[in-house]
């Protein structure tokens, strides 16, 4: 079954959708009013970074069994099935911000003939599914089917866990469409969980919100070993085999960031509250969350006595490795509270351009690590990039001023840091601060 496909929202999301589907031979458009990104994709630059994705593009494009256009009544002319992959961010109150989502769905009505199939892959609240559907088909000339399937693939990864989920989840209503759907994603080979539209949407909640919770766990214990003693990358790898815990985020460090798992995870707070469901447990994950940020400003503060004018490397901007994405990464959040107190940043990571920090953020760039870390007081790693692993320790740590190094996501060992002449303020290890402190004022 070769369909007509138009895939609205050229995101992380989105965009792999689109190249995928394409390289199963289907007739995709992609479609996003974000004139600009158009632009770029007609011209063959990606607009976000994600491996092996330029190549499926340009392969699909060439092929032409992909394009990109920014008018949506154009794409959706003559499609058989539309996939809705706009963003839904948090807004204020935690619940998610539908109005794109809304606007998208909305021109459905006016632009498609009849029995046409609309998969949601953005991140909705429960119950939205049905509420497309009831909206969809109120007139009685169309004929909508509304599947929810929601996405679970990785930034950095993305590719590569579309083509290979731990499991597809399709919510519908109806078996033919049942059917289509077996079809259409017979190429994955994974547990595939055919539900209703409710379901689909919790199942989507429910493993984000999990994923937090593990995350936060970790960074609990990390906390206490600091206090009590023991080896947090040690603690961490033995817990997780225990094959009921596994391995998978139980990653102790700076916690999490992106697009999804804090917003996913107010999302079902601001769901519960709504229903009168006490959703405490949630409230403390994003709180152990963000109380990570604060801890390295803090561990930093008291190590330099003070941070007024202060230099500090920071390595890694993004909210994890091979994404360039920075929305709510630590990065930004810890880099502000240093220049709040008169911190001196300079940045390096190797895809983020660090002119998309907020515009209030004002650091200076490296274009590479040592360069980054030359005269400075202290380094901090946010990023978990596997370069830094072949970095030459010694030789970073040779040319800084102070060699205090906070290894925010654990990536190094910490008996390499120790070897290459580094400080590393834990709190144990307190009494050597003052000789950190006359190492600065000695300048
Ligand atoms: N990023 C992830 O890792 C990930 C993973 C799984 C699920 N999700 C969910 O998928 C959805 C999309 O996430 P994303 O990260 O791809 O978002 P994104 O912000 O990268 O992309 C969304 C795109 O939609 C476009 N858009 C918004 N309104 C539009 C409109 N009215 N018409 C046309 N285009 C419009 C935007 O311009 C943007 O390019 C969200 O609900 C998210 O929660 C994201």
């Amino acid at each position: 079954m070769i369909m007509k496909i138009c895939v609205v929202g050229a995101g992380y999301v989105g965009l792999v959708s689109a190249a995928i589907l394409a390289d199963w031979q289907h007739n995709v458009v992609c479609v996003d009013h974000n004139e600009q990104k158009i632009e770029d994709l007609l011209a063959g630059k990606l607009p976000i970074f994600e491996p092996g994705l330029q190549e499926l593009v340009e392969l699909n494009r060439r092929r032409q069994y992909l394009r990109f256009t920014a008018e949506m009544a154009e794409a959706l002319r003559g499609c058989e099935m539309i996939i809705v992959a706009v963003g839904t961010p948090p807004a204020e109150n935690g619940h998610p911000n539908l109005e794109d989502f809304w606007a998208v769905v909305k021109s459905f009505r006016e632009n498609v003939g009849n029995n046409v199939i609309v998969m949601i892959k953005s991140t909705v609240p429960v119950g939205t599914g049905e509420a497309v559907s009831l909206y969809l088909n109120e007139k009685v000339s169309h004929t909508f089917s509304v599947v929810s399937a929601p996405e679970f693939l990785r930034q950095g990864t993305a590719v590569h866990d579309f083509l290979h989920p731990d499991r597809l989840v399709v919510g519908c209503m109806s078996p033919e469409i049942r059917e289509q759907m077996k079809e259409l994603f017979q190429p994955l080979d994974c547990p595939k969980v055919f539900t209703d539209w409710h379901s689909a949407e919790m199942i989507k909640y429910a493993s984000n919100s999990f994923l937090a919770l593990k995350i936060s766990y970790i960074n609990t214990i990390a906390n206490l070993c600091e206090a009590v003693g023991g080896n947090i990358q040690d603690v961490a790898a033995a817990v997780g085999l225990d094959h009921r815990i596994g391995q998978a985020y139980l990653k102790p460090g700076v916690g999490f960031g992106g697009s999804c798992l804090a917003k996913d995870t107010q999302g079902l707070i601001a769901q519960g509250e709504v229903h009168g469901v006490n959703v405490w447990m949630f409230k403390d994950v994003l709180e152990v969350n963000y109380e990570q940020r604060v801890h390295i400003v803090q561990r930093l503060t008291e190590v330099l006595g003070n941070l007024k004018g202060r230099k500090i490397a920071i390595l890694g901007l993004a909210f994890k490795a091979n994404t360039d994405d920075l929305r709510d990464a630590p990065s930004v959040t810890i880099i502000a509270q240093i220049i709040k107190l008169g911190g001196l940043v300079k940045v390096y990571d190797p895809v983020v351009d660090s002119s998309s920090l907020p515009n209030i953020i004002s650091v200076s760039t490296a274009d590479n690590p040592y360069a980054a870390c030359q005269g400075v007081d202290a380094v901090i790693v946010l990023t978990e990039w596997e370069e830094f692993l072949d970095l030459d320790l010694k030789r970073l740590q040779k040319s800084m001023n102070a060699p205090v190094f906070i290894d925010g996501r654990y990536l190094f060992e910490r008996k390499r840091l120790l070897e290459a002449g580094f400080f590393l303020p834990e709190r144990p290890s307190s009494s050597e601060w003052p000789v950190v402190q006359s190492m600065i004022s000695a300048r």
